[in-house]
This record gives structure tokens, C-alpha cells and sequence, in this order.
């Protein structure tokens, strides 16, 4: 049986696909390339020495999806395709809701057509919005999301469990994400958005290989350690692996779960910053500079549940974080 992967040539698809082919899992992939490249593919198989198929093709589009199901044999299906810039989603949020539920509803009608019940969904830590405490546990309130992206991903969780709800032979995970970062080993993949980047490691190690001047730092009078904002960071590469710890819990039919993906540590702006200097040697210039709307203190994991019953937790330290995302710039990006 194989894996479906939407979105599996962007930044977690990508190296989830490696994962899952170095697990001994079959893998296809759609992806409508709307933020990632067809090289990817090579990437993959460069890395894994297995090939797989791919579909270049919209996730809303139902006819291709009824041809992957029916050619595919597939048994499960990650669902990382989506858009998911926030400041972007403030300003399209009709294109957002078009394709991040739109593209859910598509596959899950295509899904029922075809018998297939296991379904992980890429949620984010965002659908917490600003909690009340930290750590964040799974059963704290979620909803408080305050921009069109996050509440794509708190309304599809509620879909899903509607639909968990209407039949319980369903078997969905729902991984919510905290900050992933890093790259694979190679270099051969990593994050690489276009233009500048919102988020802080791509920016940062732009700013180490020369394409950027320097990195703003948004706010230093945040109640954290340092007055910089805290957030759990995780390598993309322990994320990869926690899907496929995830399809394996499906498959043993477990119902609906929820779990969050990080490593249970808060980093500072300036944590990061440091950690990348000393892997660079120093070539991230940084300012203060105001706060960033919507932006919030601190946020990370309490991850214990996903390591009791998936067996799974985050390996990879800061310094290796930071090491795989300035080989893959200084190789790779544009
Ligand atoms: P990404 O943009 O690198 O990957 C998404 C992929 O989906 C891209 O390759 C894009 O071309 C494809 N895609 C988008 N819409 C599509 C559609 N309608 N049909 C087919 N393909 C489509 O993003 P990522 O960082 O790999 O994120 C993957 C998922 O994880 C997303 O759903 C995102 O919201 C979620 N997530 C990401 C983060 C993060 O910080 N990166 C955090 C939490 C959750
Ligand atoms: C991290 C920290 C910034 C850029 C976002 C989404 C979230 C999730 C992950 C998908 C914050 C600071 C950043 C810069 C800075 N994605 N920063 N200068 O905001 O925690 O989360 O990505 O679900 O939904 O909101 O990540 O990397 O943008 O910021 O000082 O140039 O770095 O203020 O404290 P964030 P980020």
C-alpha cells in the first residue's frame, strides 16, 4: 500500500517523502508546485535511491485526485498542501479558504469514494493562539486564532472531527506543529521561500550567506528571559520522522488524535541568533526593531503525549538546527 503526500515537494512534505522511502514505505506524491520546485523530486530520490511517483496537479482538482486512488493503491494520506503565509492570508483570505479547506474537502470526498479512512493533517500550534500558560498540552483551549491562515487550520480540525464524529472507523491524526526548521543532512533540500522571507531562520541565513543586510529582531520588551520572543523550534528532519510514527498509529486503528510536534524547549530570537553566530561565525548582524503585529510572547510544546503513544520525540539539537539550514542556504537557494 502507499502514502499520499499533498504538498510533498514543499519544506515538511519533502522531508517527510525521505523518511517515509528510508522507512520502507511506498510514497506518492501531488504537489501544484505553487511553492516548491519539480527538482525536488530528483532531490528525493538522490537522497533515498528509491523512486516514487509524482503528480504535478491541483489538490482540488477531484478528477486527478479519483485517478491517484484509483492507480495508487493508496491506504493513507498526509496532508501538508496548503498556503500557509500569515501576513499574506490577512490580505487573500478567499484564496486561503479556497485552498487550504477547499483542498481538504476534495480529498476527503475522493477518500470516502475510495474506502480510504486514515488521514494525517498538518495543523500548526497557531490554532492555540495566545495560551494562557506554558508548556501548551493537546487539551488546551483552541479557536483564539487571529489571522485567515490559523483559522484554516482550526476549522479544518473541526471538520475533521465532525467527520470522526459521523463515522468512527476513521483513523486521523491531527499534528500540530510548533516551529520547524533545519534541513536534511545532504543540503540537497530544505526551506527556500521566495522573496524575503517572513519567518526568522530563513531571513537569518540569509542575512549569514550576504543576500540580506540584517535581521530585525521584533521586540525586545516581551516578558521572556531576554525581551525576545520565545517559540519551540524543531528540526524538520525529527518532524519528518513523527509522520511516520503517525501513519503507523493509524494503521493499528486508533481514532481520532492530537498531537503536538515540538521539542518541549522555548528558544529566544537571540538564543537562535547566538546559536547560528557560533555555527557561522558570526556573520548574522542583527537590530531591534518594534513588534510584529499578532505577534505573541512565548509558545512552546509540552510533547510528552506524542512520545507515550507514538514513541516519538525530537532528537536534534539547536546547533544542528542551525548547522543544517546554513548548509542548505550556502548550497542551495537562490
Ligand atoms: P510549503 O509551502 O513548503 O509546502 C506546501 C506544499 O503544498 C508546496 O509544495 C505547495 O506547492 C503545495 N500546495 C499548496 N497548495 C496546493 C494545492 N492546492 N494542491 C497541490 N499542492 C499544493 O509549506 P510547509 O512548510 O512544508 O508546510 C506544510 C504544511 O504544514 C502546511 O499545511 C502548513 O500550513 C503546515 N505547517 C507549516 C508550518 C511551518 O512553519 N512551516 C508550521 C505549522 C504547520
Ligand atoms: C519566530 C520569532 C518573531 C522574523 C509562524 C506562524 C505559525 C507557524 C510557524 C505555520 C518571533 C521573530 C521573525 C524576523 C524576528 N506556521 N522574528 N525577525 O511567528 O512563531 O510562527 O511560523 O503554521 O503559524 O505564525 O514564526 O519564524 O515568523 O517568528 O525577530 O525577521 O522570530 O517575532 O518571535 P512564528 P517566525
Amino acid at each position: 500500500m502507499s502514502v499520499l503526500l499533498t504538498g510533498g515537494l514543499g519544506y515538511i512534505g519533502s522531508h517527510t517523502a525521505v523518511e517515509m522511502l528510508e522507512a520502507g514505505e511506498e510514497v506518492v506524491i501531488i504537489d501544484n508546485l505553487s511553492n516548491s520546485d519539480k527538482k525536488v523530486t530528483n532531490a528525493i530520490k538522490e537522497i533515498t535511491g528509491k523512486d516514487f511517483k509524482t503528480y504535478i496537479g491541483d489538490v482540488r482538482d477531484e478528477k486527478l485526485l479519483r485517478k491517484i486512488f484509483k492507480k495508487e493503491g493508496i491506504d493513507a494520506v498526509i496532508h501538508f498542501a496548503g498556503l500557509k503565509a500569515v501576513g499574506e492570508s490577512v490580505k487573500k483570505p478567499v484564496e486561503y479558504y479556497d485552498n487550504n479547506i477547499g483542498s481538504t474537502v476534495a480529498l476527503l470526498k475522493v477518500m470516502k469514494e475510495y474506502g480510504v479512512k486514515n488521514f494525517v493533517f498538518s495543523s500548526s500550534a497557531t490554532v492555540y493562539g495566545k495560551a494562557k500558560k506554558m508548556p501548551i498540552y493537546e487539551d488546551f483551549e483552541i479557536g483564539g486564532v487571529t489571522n485567515p491562515y490559523g483559522r484554516t487550520k482550526y476549522f479544518i480540525e473541526e471538520i475533521l472531527k465532525d467527520l470522526y464524529v459521523s463515522d468512527n472507523s476513521y483513523n486521523i491524526a491531527l499534528l500540530r506543529y510548533f516551529n520547524p526548521i533545519g534541513a536534511h543532512d545532504s543540503g540537497l533540500i530544505g526551506e527556500d521561500p521566495n522573496g524575503i522571507p517572513n519567518n526568522l531562520m530563513p531571513y537569518i541565513t540569509r542575512v549569514a550567506t550576504g543576500k540580506l543586510e540584517c535581521l530585525s529582531i521584533f521586540g525586545n520588551d516581551y516578558k521572556t528571559k531576554d525581551g525576545t520572543g520565545v517559540r519551540d523550534y524543531i528540526h524538520v528532519v525529527d518532524l519528518a520522522k513523527g509522520h511516520v510514527k503517525a501513519v503507523k498509529k493509524l494503521r493499528g486503528n486508533c481514532g481520532l488524535k492530537v498531537y503536538n510536534l515540538g521539542t518541549g524547549i522555548g528558544y529566544s530570537v537571540l538564543d537562535i541568533v547566538n546559536a547560528f553566530n557560533d555555527v557561522c561565525g558570526g556573520k548574522v548582524k542583527y537590530k531591534f526593531a518594534p513588534r510584529r503585529a499578532g505577534d505573541i510572547d512565548e509558545c512552546y510544546a509540552n510533547a510528552d503525549l506524542a512520545y507515550k503513544e507514538l514513541g516519538w520525540k525530537a532528537e536534534r539539537d539547536l546547533k544542528d538546527m542551525c548547522r543544517t539550514s546554513y548548509n542548505f542556504e550556502q548550497k542551495h537557494s537562490k
